[in-house]
């Protein structure tokens, strides 16, 4: 699948997922992470071996069929390496997701999840390190789209550009 189609169903499943999305919007404040800064990332990994590894895996590889919602209607913990989709959200959507839970982000209180919502438990610091650790583990070419995401982002995901008109279409504008 190519990078523009998985941009496409990740954009689907927000919008499936329920309502508004929110970036800056749920707090008014728009963070950004620090993945190579590796005192940061590493701070970020203890927090992630202590709060994220036993859902999320202790090599970022997620639970088993993460994508199906179980008898009971929750998800899996998707995975944050590669194979994942976290690194399609920019930045802040990530932090908010983890602060305040995926049910305010989407602005659905009555979304089911096992995401727990770290306000309370974690500082934002400890968020920005934890997240910065996960997106220091990312290959180049995930670091590098997830960056246009971060420079294109309208409420937190990818603008899907237009496909380019062609030779005809433009004649004909
Ligand atoms: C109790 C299990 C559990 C723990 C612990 C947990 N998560 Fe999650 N996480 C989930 C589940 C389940 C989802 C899928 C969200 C849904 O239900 O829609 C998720 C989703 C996410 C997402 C959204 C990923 C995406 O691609 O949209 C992020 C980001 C995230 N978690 C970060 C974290 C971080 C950071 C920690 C540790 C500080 C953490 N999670 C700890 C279960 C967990």
């Amino acid at each position: 699948m190519s990078l523009r189609t998985k941009a496409v169903f990740a954009v689907l499943a927000m919008l499936v997922a329920g309502g508004e999305l929110a970036s800056e919007g749920t707090d008014g404040v728009r963070m950004s992470l620090t993945p190579d800064n590796l005192v940061v990332v590493q701070a970020g990994e203890e927090v992630y071996k202590a709060q994220c590894a036993s859902c999320h895996g202790a090599h970022l590889e997620g639970q088993p069929e993460w994508r199906t919602r179980d008898a009971n209607g929750y998800l899996p913990a998707p995975p944050h390496d590669a194979t994942g989709h976290t690194w399609h959200h920019a930045d802040d959507l990530l932090f908010e997701i983890t602060k305040y839970g995926p049910a305010v982000v989407i602005n659905d209180q009555s979304y089911k999840t096992l995401m727990p919502r770290f306000e309370g438990v974690l500082t934002d610091k400890e968020i920005v390190a934890v997240l910065s650790f996960i997106k220091n583990t990312w290959p180049e070419e995930q670091r590098n789209w997830q960056d246009q995401v971060n420079g294109t982002a309208v409420n937190g995901i990818k603008e899907v550009p237009a496909e380019k008109p062609s030779l005809l279409e433009k004649l004909l504008k």
